[in-house]
C-alpha cells in the first residue's frame, strides 16, 4: 500500500451548544458544620468565601449527578440522544475505579453505544474534557460530544477535619459540543507540576482528601493567571474584551486574585463557590451554566475558563458563550 490512510474531513471549529447543571437538594450551611467541627461562619466566609454548599444524598452518586446535568445540557442543545457520538466524564471522586461512569451516564440518557470514557485531571478535569471534545469534533472523530463534570467529593471527606470538610461539595455540570464553521472553543493551554503531586492527595483507598492549603493557595495565585492570559492570547482575545472569567471555584480569594491579575475590568467573575462550595471538576460548568441562566453574560461573547488543582494540573481555554 502506498500513501496514507483515509481520515474524515475536519470541521473548521467546535463550539458549545448548551450548558447544564445539577445541584443536590440538600443545603449544608456553615453554621450546621460548626455544630460538629471547630469552625464558624465568619472564618469560612472570609477565608474561603463559602456561605453554603450542596451535599448529595445516599441515593445520588456520580452517575445520577452527571445524568441530571447531562440531560439538562442535552435538552438545551436541541439535539437528540442519537446525535451524540462521544461522552466524556471528568471526575476525581469516583466511588470505585472501574467501570468508568461515562457509559452509565450515556445509558441513563438514552444515548445508544457512544464512545464513552472518564478522565481525571481533578479540579481542571472539565477544561481537559472540553479540549478533548473540541479536538474530537474538529478531527471528525465525533459529530457531537457530551462533556460532563460530576463530583461527589463528600464521600472522600473526613467530616472531623475542619481544614477540608468546610471546602468541598457535590454537584455536576455539563456541556454539549458540536462542530461549527467558526471556532467557538479556543486553543487549550494545559500543563502540570507533578513535583507537587502530594499537595492535594487521597493517599490510600482508606483515607480522605488532604491538602497543604497555603502551598496550593500560593501556587494558584501566582501560576494560574499567566496561563489564563496565554489562553486569551492563543484565542486572539484581549483579556479586557472578555465578558466572563470562570475560574475553578476553589476559594473566592483565589478567584478574585486571578481576575485582578488578568486586568479584565469589564468581565463578570464567577462566584458560584458562595452557594455551591468547591465541587472540583464540576465547578466551572456549574458556575457558567447558572450565569447563563440568570442572564449575567451575553450569548456569543467570550468567556475564559481556567481549572487548576490536584496533580497539580491546570488547563484554560476561551469559549464563546452559547
Ligand atoms: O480545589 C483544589 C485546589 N485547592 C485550593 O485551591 C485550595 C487553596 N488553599 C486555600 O483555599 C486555603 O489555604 C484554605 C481555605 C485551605 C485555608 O485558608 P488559609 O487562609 O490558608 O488558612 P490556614 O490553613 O493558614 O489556617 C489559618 C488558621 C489556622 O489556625 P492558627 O494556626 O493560625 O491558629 C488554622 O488552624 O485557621 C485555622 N483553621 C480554621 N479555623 C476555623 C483552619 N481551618 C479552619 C476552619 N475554621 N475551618
Amino acid at each position: 500500500m502506498t500513501g496514507g490512510l483515509r481520515i474524515p474531513d475536519a470541521a473548521a471549529g467546535a463550539r458549545v451548544l448548551a450548558f447544564g447543571d445539577y445541584r443536590p437538594a440538600r443545603i449544608v450551611t456553615n453554621d450546621e458544620l460548626a455544630e460538629t467541627v471547630d469552625t464558624n461562619d465568619e472564618w469560612i466566609r472570609s477565608r474561603v468565601g463559602i456561605a453554603e454548599r450542596r451535599i448529595a444524598g445516599d441515593d445520588e452518586g456520580i452517575v445520577e449527578l452527571g445524568a441530571h446535568a447531562g440531560g439538562k445540557a442535552l435538552a438545551g442543545s436541541g439535539l437528540a440522544p442519537s446525535d451524540i457520538d462521544l461522552v466524556i466524564l471528568a471526575t476525581c471522586s469516583a466511588e470505585s475505579p472501574m467501570p468508568g461512569y461515562a457509559p452509565q451516564v450515556a445509558h441513563r440518557l438514552g444515548i445508544d453505544a457512544p464512545g464513552a470514557f472518564d478522565i481525571n485531571a481533578a479540579c481542571a478535569g472539565f477544561c481537559y474534557a472540553l479540549a478533548t471534545a473540541s479536538a474530537a469534533v474538529r478531527a471528525g472523530s465525533a459529530r457531537n460530544v457530551l462533556v460532563v463534570g460530576s463530583e461527589k467529593m463528600s464521600q472522600w471527606l473526613d467530616w472531623t477535619d475542619r481544614s477540608t470538610c468546610i471546602i468541598f461539595a457535590d454537584g455536576a455540570g455539563a456541556a454539549v459540543v458540536a462542530a461549527s464553521d467558526s471556532p467557538g472553543i479556543g486553543p487549550v493551554v494545559w500543563g502540570s507540576a507533578g513535583d507537587k503531586y502530594d499537595k492535594i492527595i487521597i493517599p490510600t483507598r482508606h483515607s480522605f482528601i488532604q491538602q497543604e492549603g497555603q502551598a496550593v493557595f500560593r501556587w494558584a495565585t501566582t501560576a494560574i493567571a499567566p496561563v489564563a492570559v496565554e489562553a486569551c492570547e492563543r484565542a486572539g482575545i484581549r483579556p479586557e474584551d472578555l465578558a466572563a472569567i470562570v475560574p475553578h471555584q476553589a476559594n473566592l480569594r483565589i478567584i478574585e486574585a486571578i481576575a485582578r491579575k488578568m486586568k479584565a475590568k469589564d468581565a463578570v467573575v464567577a462566584d458560584d463557590i458562595v452557594q455551591s462550595g468547591n465541587t472540583s471538576g464540576a465547578s466551572i460548568p456549574l458556575a457558567l451554566s447558572r450565569m447563563i441562566e440568570r442572564g449575567d453574560v451575553p450569548s456569543g461573547a467570550p468567556a475564559l475558563l481556567v481549572g487548576f488543582g490536584a496533580g497539580l494540573s491546570y488547563a484554560a481555554q476561551v469559549i464563546q458563550i452559547p
